[in-house]
């Protein structure tokens, strides 16, 4: 167990709530790391800028995203998949920032799954009104790697719920500087984010940022 002092930095031990069987979110794991990870964020969108992509069904979604890492995770009319290479720049996606990995090192091996090395993170930035409706992470090869997010910025509620699409999620609020980390008998598990409240944070204005940290080839 652990609290928050008055600047509502993590104190002690990281607080550790279990979401389900093989999830944990691990709350204001990574605040202090938090304006490093948001410059390595300016540094892969100068290289790779959000853009809205399109899914199968030929809706463009609401939540902007980017890739860093070996491979990207891309949505457009014929399909979800990874590819080393960004469609709008026909160029690898930049790396991994140190950043990144040292956080993904982090958050693993708290949630008990030691070793994870990520390949890929796709980088979700929401606006006001923008959601993620509910889906699984599916497209990697190998789902032995856990999935590890990071929040930072406005807060948002995420729904975690179980391996079919009926089961009924839960609601998390989720805060800059928080991490949930899924594997094993959750790797598979059904998640979302509802609608992005309007506010304003002091590090990123009226955005949120997550880094979903992956292993996909
Ligand atoms: C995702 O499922 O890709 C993102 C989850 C989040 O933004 O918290
Ligand atoms: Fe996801």
């Amino acid at each position: 167990m652990s609290t928050r002092d008055l600047f509502g930095e993590q104190v002690g031990a990281p607080e550790c709530e279990a979401l389900a069987d093989g999830a944990v979110l691990l709350r204001g794991l990574v605040v202090k790391e938090a304006p490093a990870l948001l410059r390595a964020i300016n540094g892969v969108i100068a290289r790779a800028p959000f853009r809205n992509m399109i899914t199968p069904g030929g809706f463009t979604m609401s939540v902007a995203m980017t890739n860093c890492g070996r491979a990207g995770w891309l949505t457009d009319r014929k399909g979800y998949r990874y590819d080393g290479i960004d469609p709008e720049t026909g160029q690898a996606w930049p790396e991994l920032p140190e950043a990144f990995m040292r956080v993904a090192r982090r958050a693993s091996a708290a949630a008990g799954y030691g070793g994870f090395v990520p390949d890929a993170c796709l980088v979700n930035r929401y606006e006001p009104g923008t959601r993620l409706s509910l889906h699984q992470d599916r497209n990697e090869r190998d789902f032995t790697a856990p999935i590890v997010s990071v929040s930072l910025g406005l807060p948002a509620v995420f729904l975690f719920g179980g391996a079919e699409r009926s089961d009924r999620p839960r609601r998390y609020r989720l805060e800059h500087g928080d991490v949930v980390v899924w594997g094993g008998p959750a790797r598979l598990a059904f998640h979302g984010v509802a609608p992005l409240a309007d506010g304003e944070h002091p590090s990123t204005g009226r955005l949120r940022f997550n880094l979903t940290m992956r292993k996909a080839l």
